[in-house]
């Protein structure tokens, strides 16, 4: 039983499913009398529909119906019509066949040249504009300081599960099956949209390929679908094609970012500012900001800080959550802009930052609940042999080939939400485990399956996990690398109590046998209980008592003292690259990531998230970047042929080491999230190893050849 202790290299549970093909994800689910829905989208990205000519549509095989209301539209490629037919490609003919004639109006197609209408956003963590200290005088007194801007592009998520729904209506009652990061979050919108009591609409979602933040909302072609079944009374699928994802489901928005920097001799920073611009949709859609310089505020320990943040609305869809919102883009730029400061200032990267090194939050004036950055600094620094590392660009060359070695921090705030969760143990020692959570394909399952059955001493295959549905428990949003933090307390709590109702049941089966037995004293395993006057089978316990089953659901409230203690997780990320001279080719050749994680759950699939996060880090420094047409606003590399992420052959063996630093204040395990903190500070370190293999600062991400010929 040992082998699925908390803490060991479990395989998924899930993972024959998802091998063999018998998981099912939401484009796969049918239902008697289900027909397709397909999108009709606007072909310009901004004006009004004049005409939506459905006539050769509606009249077309198998078409049901022709759903379209005339609108404005704000970005390219916005809903204007939903066509539903009996088969998907019967639906797709006849949305070519609409046409959709407008007054198209000038997009506003780059930022840089709508930053007159910049707002402040009034929703933000912490708030838009920070202030302490005195910043002028900062960086009046400096030894050294620098003025820098950086700039991101809008990316996308690209999850490899397509954004799919099936929605089916019974007598008023909404079922909907969909690909989701919160099966809650879609239960409120959808129940919201059609003016139902939530508990009337049920969402279920049992696997999910990826979400990367492009789930966290309900995205409007969910809504389309249950719209278009409850038109037809049929159930309606939709299913967004890749190109259709890259107008739907929101994507990180491009930032400007504007870094001063000083530093006194000895290398403590005195002055701090990161600010500039998020990009914004039209702000009748929502609202989203890129909190990039949120981390600011608190990584380096310096007197005087300012951040502010604005939104530039512009001719494309809203933006969204999109992995480590605001730390991975934020500290692309400030990360980069610490190396230039310590080369200013004629230090190594590493002791620079530890010279700057926060022993507490400065801005919120609080201890760190742990923090295990300085280790993360040397263990790292240890194991990619940063020793090697020349100071001077351009030192290092294996031929025409030029190497350089870069390295930045990662930081990623702790956060946890309230969560509910069941367990129910059976006299054949069978468990259940249900939360209404999700697993994104991250190991949810599996952590689940672990902890229950820890706690109440069952072989894995006793235990039976179900997520992803909204009648089970309520959770909170798979967003913010929260999942574990939140769901596993709540896992924790429903398996002791039912292990401690047992242990009552045993007690009171042996009477005076057992009489004075602590429960403290008492095990449960493989279905036996014992204690120090011996032992007794489950099986005979609940037979006795006339239990089927011994059930606990559990609400899991939030640590009392957290909001005594700044949480995050910290991290070291460390790349080498090399660069061909001739060609401009960047290659990552080696890269080792150190993080503190907290209390480690699961070491095969916390490698795996801290894996891919880092690989994401690589689309990002080098790869990753919607080109939108300057005149049309619309997106040209809208699919995976043209939107580059990281393949196989761009990923070196990526050297993770993971440090214990339990952060107790968040809750009774000492977790804290791992799926964002790995692509932090990666965008960073791959630029300041690229400066030090070409001399070449690149302050615009994706790094391009054409960059550093
Ligand atoms: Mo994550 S970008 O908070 O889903």
């Amino acid at each position: 039983m040992n082998e699925i202790l908390i803490g060991r290299a479990v395989s998924r549970i899930d993972g024959p499913a998802k091998a063999t093909g018998s998981a099912r994800y939401a484009a796969e689910f049918t239902l008697p009398g289900m027909v397709h829905a397909v999108l009709v989208q606007a072909p310009f990205a901004a004006g009004r529909v004049d005409r939506l000519d459905i006539d050769a549509a509606r009249s077309m095989p198998g078409v049901l119906a022709v759903l379209r209301h005339d609108q404005r539209v704000r970005y390219f490629g916005q809903t204007v019509a939903v066509v539903v037919a009996d088969s998907h490609e019967r639906a797709t003919a006849a949305a070519f066949a609409v046409r959709v004639q407008g007054d198209a109006a000038a997009p506003v197609a780059d930022m840089h040249h709508a930053l007159a209408a910049a707002t402040t956003p009034d929703e933000m963590r912490g708030g838009a504009d920070t202030s302490r200290g005195d910043l002028a005088a900062g960086l009046a007194d400096a030894h050294a300081r620098i003025h820098a801007t950086y700039d991101t592009p809008m990316e996308f998520h690209n999850p490899m599960e397509p954004h799919a729904t099936l929605a089916a209506w019974d007598a008023g009652r909404l079922t909907v099956w969909t690909s989701t990061q919160g099966i809650f979050n879609a239960q409120a919108t959808l129940a919201a949209a059609f003016d139902l009591a939530p508990e009337t609409v049920r969402v279920i979602c049992p696997f999910v390929g990826g979400g990367f933040g492009s789930k966290g909302r309900c995205w409007p072609p969910v809504i389309l679908a249950a719209h278009a079944a409850r038109e037809v009374g049929r159930p309606v699928r939709l299913v967004l094609t890749r190109a259709q994802m890259y107008m739907n489901n929101g994507h990180r928005p491009q930032t400007i970012q504007n870094l001063s920097l000083g530093c006194a001799g000895d290398g403590r920073l005195t002055a701090l500012r990161h600010d500039g611009f998020s990009q914004m949709s039209d702000p009748s859609l929502g609202q989203f900001t890129e909190g990039f310089a949120i981390a600011t505020r608190t990584l380096y320990s310096c007197p005087a800080v300012v951040t502010g943040h604005k939104t530039v609305p512009t001719s494309f869809s809203l933006p969204t959550y999109m992995r480590a919102p605001g730390e991975a883009s934020g500290m692309f730029a400030l990360e980069s802009a610490i190396d230039e400061m310590a080369a200013a200032s004629r230090l190594d990267p590493i002791a620079f930052r530890i010279a700057n090194y926060a022993d507490h939050d400065e801005n919120d004036n609080k201890p760190f609940a742990s923090k295990a950055l300085l280790q993360c600094y040397r263990e790292g620094a240890a194991r990619f042999g940063w020793a090697r590392r020349r100071a001077a660009p351009r030192a290092l060359r294996d031929g025409h080939v030029l190497i350089g070695m870069g390295m930045a921090s990662a930081t990623y705030p702790t956060q946890r939400q309230p969560s509910h969760a069941r367990v129910a143990l059976f006299a054949d020692g069978g468990v259940l485990v249900q939360c209404g959570t999700q697993d994104l394909g991250t190991g949810t399952y599996t952590i689940m399956m672990q902890m229950a059955a820890q706690t109440l001493g069952a072989p894995a295959d006793k235990v039976r996990v179900e997520l992803g549905d909204s009648i089970l428990p309520r959770s909170g949003v798979s967003g913010g690398s929260t999942t574990a933090a939140s769901v596993m307390p709540a896992v924790l709590q429903a398996a002791q109590a039912v292990r401690t109702r047992a242990f009552g049941l045993a007690l009171a089966h042996q009477g005076a046998t057992w009489q004075g037995v602590q429960p403290e004293t008492m095990t449960l395993r493989d279905g036996i209980i014992a204690s120090p006057r011996g032992t007794i089978s489950l099986v005979e316990v609940m037979r006795s008592s006339r239990h089927a089953r011994i059930e606990v659901d559990t609400a899991a409230a939030l640590a009392p003292d957290a909001a005594k203690f700044s949480r995050h997780a910290f991290g070291a990320q460390f790349a080498e690259v090399r660069i061909d001279e001739d060609f401009g080719t960047i290659r990552v050749s080696r890269y080792t990531g150190v993080f503190g994680v907290g209390q480690l759950l699961n070491a095969k699939t916390g490698r795996s998230q801290l894996i891919g996060g880092i690989v994401y880090g690589f689309g990002m420094a080098l790869l990753e970047a919607a080109r939108p047409d300057p005149h049309t606003a619309q997106i040209m590399n809208a699919n995976l042929s043209e939107y580059l992420v990281p393949v196989n052959a761009d990923v070196p063996e990526i050297d993770v080491q993971t440090i214990d630093d339990p952060d107790m204040a968040t809750g009774p395990l000492g977790l804290k999230g791992i799926g964002e903190l790995p692509i932090v500070g990666v965008a960073g370190a791959i630029a300041n190893a690229v400066f030090n293999a070409t001399g070449k600062r690149v302050r615009s991400l994706p790094i391009r050849i054409e960059d550093v010929l």
